[in-house]
């Protein structure tokens, strides 16, 4: 099944409520929530207070994407503060699998990422450990960027594993994702889709309705 998760990122915070309903009323299922460090990447956007208030604005699935170093140090208290699936970034963990399991354990999903320059075999060994494996398309840390056209080889690789392996895990594909290229990304394997800038730029609710008309196709 495909879903769609718009992210916050690139919304208006001063209306945030009102951003997210728009996105509610184009038929989105997801929200992906973009936590940044100004350590992992070069920018810093939000956390734990801004996340609790989203989870008690919205009943849709929260997506948080951690783009933090240490992630480990933080996996109980963004699940306290809402968190439905929490993806870490392979490039920051010292001891993937044990993160893994930590934020298992903490009842909600399970999501591993990797950057443009990291290798898909990388990623390989922990897919049976996750609900879902997120390729960067972008180098992470701003929206409103380019797609790099070299991920989508591994997109289709690790979308090629996950059957090889019977295994039933999502695979997310975010940043430059637009109207344009969402076809191909799905085509290639991916099943959960981020899109910031192409959602909040303009009329978000008819913006979400047009990706969703294509991820139900
Ligand atoms: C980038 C973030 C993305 C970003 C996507 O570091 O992880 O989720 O918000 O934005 P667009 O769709 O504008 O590339
Ligand atoms: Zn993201």
């Amino acid at each position: 099944m495909n879903h769609f998760a718009p992210s916050i990122l690139s919304a208006d915070f001063a209306h945030l409520k009102e951003d997210i309903d728009a996105t509610v009323r184009g038929g989105t299922d997801y929200l992906h929530v973009d936590v940044m460090d100004g350590v992992f990447v070069p920018s810093i956007s939000f956390g734990m207070p801004v996340l609790k208030c989203i989870r008690k604005a919205t009943d849709l699935f929260l997506d948080v994407h951690l783009m933090i170093t240490k992630p480990e140090r933080y996996v109980e208290e963004f699940v306290k503060s809402g968190a439905d699936l929490v993806t870490v970034h392979l490039e920051t963990l010292e001891n993937p699998k044990e993160v893994l399991e930590q934020i298992r354990a903490q009842g909600v999903k399970v999501g591993l990422a990797i950057n443009p320059e990291t290798p898909a075999e990388e990623i390989k060994p922990y897919l049976p450990y996750i609900d879902m494996a997120l390729v960067m398309t972008v180098h992470p840390g701003f929206g409103g960027q380019s797609y790099i056209p070299e991920c989508t080889e591994k997109i289709s690789q690790i979308a090629g594993w996950i059957k090889e392996m019977d295994l039933s895990v999502d695979l997310e594909v975010d940043g430059g994702v637009k109207l344009d290229n969402v076809e191909m990304v799905l085509e290639n394997g991916a099943n959960v889709i981020v899109a910031g800038s192409a959602v909040f730029a303009g009329d978000i609710e008819k913006n979400t309705r047009e990706f969703m008309d294509i991820l139900k196709k």
